[in-house]
């Protein structure tokens, strides 16, 4: 087998990660496979961070390589299957959760909070939209972030950006601001603790359905939509009560399956944490179930989509307003040429006042020839801006205006509305304006706390839940 006849560093690369859970059957990958699996390496790829002690990142990607799983490669392809149902009609998927995770945040209370949120957004969903929602949480990995500028200056003073925990630390000054190496271990380390505290929360009783009025719990009963969801759970509960009378089983009801994203920006972090399936020789990248390529890394030869087209997670793509027919058929061909379902998902991110012309051309031109993707709307990185009071912030109305041009677009195309992928908090931040408690310019001061892009708080992302249950419902009544 490659892995162990090769002591080069590829070998180390490739401990097979099935076995753990599958003794018979092995498959081997062969030496293309993981020599392709650094082609990346060639082709310059964009916002990477430059670290100073070649010997410091050695010796932290040589750990990472040989660290144990995040995800199993099994857990992946279910993922891919739930994709491939929401390609149908037949599923939503829902993924949430912050821009860039904190290492200071991964503590129990702020993940539950953001798994809970999740949680009661899909509950409103398949309880309004009756359809099964894929549960996804931009978490337990989404450390890393792409920027538009390397420094940073502040007062006439430069340093380097911001650019996740996973590469440097926020505060302003040149020693946090340096990329350390340590902290892709770190971040690991973090990833790990906080996917166990999800797989207990959602494995472990915490998430079965008939505590929908428990996740309410917590959040603050001023806020608008927190009265609304108590009234669709106790709806939820005497539907469950009729059920178990009915003499229902309920055992299913006890675990969902929820599943974690990134974006995979850091390709060395990515690199060192992919493994060959054994049931296979398949390689699948093990730091998180989903991995997508962001707006600012698609290029038909980046090294990001050559690095994603090797692995057989299942990936999404971000396709902003200037995305052409061209980009789309390109990266399909590149990223799932064998066109299976739920391996692709288009991203699109076009902002309140470009969707309504864009999507519509891009699903008039690629629509028919691409069935097998799914389609998620981001209706947050197009709608950015800064509030007359300084901060990045987003309105509410510009985000719920970009979603309702989606399920337009898309109704009107005939092609399908896959899914959500937003930034959200289960905190009860002040950092995108309006929403029913119509925090605006001056609001934004009470709790703003993102370190990169505005999160929709606990209530706001109720309402966005509750609004798009109306959509789907409206779409089954009128076609059935
Ligand atoms: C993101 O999802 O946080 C992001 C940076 O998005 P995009 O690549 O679409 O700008
Ligand atoms: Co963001």
């Amino acid at each position: 087998m490659a892995a162990s006849a090769s002591p080069s560093i590829e070998g180390t690369h490739t401990v097979n990660i099935s076995r753990v859970y599958q003794a018979a059957g092995q498959a081997e990958a062969s030496e293309e496979t993981i020599k392709g699996l650094d082609a990346w390496r060639s082709m310059s790829p964009r916002q990477q961070p430059t670290y100073e002690d070649a010997d410091e990142l050695a010796a932290v990607l040589e750990r990472l390589r040989s660290v144990p799983p995040l995800i199993f490669a099994g857990e992946a392809d279910k993922l891919t299957e739930r994709i491939a149902a929401a390609s149908r009609g037949e599923a939503f998927v829902l993924a949430g959760g912050d821009c860039a995770e904190s290492f200071a945040d991964a503590d129990a209370d702020r993940i539950r909070r953001r798994v809970q949120t999740v949680l009661q957004m899909a509950a409103v969903l398949t309880y309004g939209g009756s359809l099964p929602v894929v549960k996804i949480g931009r978490m337990a990995g989404q450390f890393a972030k792409p920027r538009s500028s390397d420094t940073e200056v502040r007062e006439g003073v430069e340093l380097p950006s911001y650019r996740g925990d996973i590469v440097n630390s926020y505060e302003f000054t040149p020693e946090a601001r340096r990329h350390d190496p340590n902290r892709l271990l770190e971040a690991y380390n973090i990833s790990s603790s906080t996917l166990n505290l999800i797989r207990a929360f959602t494995t472990g009783g915490f998430a079965d359905l008939r505590l929908v009025h428990d996740w309410n719990r917590g959040f603050l009963g001023s806020n608008p939509n927190y009265h609304r969801y108590e009234q669709m759970a106790r709806e939820i509960d005497r539907a469950l009560k009729f059920m178990a009378a009915c003499g229902a089983d309920f055992d299913s009801l006890k675990s969902v399956e929820f599943f974690s994203a990134h974006e995979a920006l850091l390709l060395e972090y990515e690199r060192a944490l992919t493994r060959i399936d054994s049931r296979t020789g398949d390689p699948y990248d093990v730091s998180g179930h989903f991995l997508w390529i962001g707006e600012r890394t698609r290029q038909l030869d980046s090294a990001h989509v050559d690095f994603l087209s090797r692995v057989r997670n299942p990936i999404g793509v971000k396709l902003g307003p200037n995305a052409t027919y061209d980009d789309a058929m390109a990266l399909a061909e590149k990223l799932d040429p064998e066109a299976e379902p739920g391996r692709l998902t288009f991203i699109t991110r076009m902002g309140a006042e470009k969707i309504r012309e864009g999507l519509p051309r891009l699903l008039s031109q690629v629509g028919d020839q691409l069935p097998h993707v799914t389609w998620v709307c981001d209706p947050m990185h197009g709608n950015t801006i800064t509030s007359n009071t300084g901060y990045k912030t987003r309105r509410f109305e510009d985000v719920m205006a970009e979603v309702a041009g989606f399920f337009d677009a898309h109704y009107d195309a005939g092609t399908i509305p896959g899914g959500l992928h937003i930034e959200l908090t289960g905190d009860d931040v002040t950092e995108v304006l309006g929403g029913a408690s119509e925090i605006d310019d001056e609001g934004l001061r009470r709790r703003y706390e993102t370190l990169v892009d505005p999160r929709l708080n606990h209530d706001q992302s109720l309402e966005m839940a509750f609004q798009v249950a109306e959509y789907l419902t409206k779409h089954q009544q009128e076609h059935g």
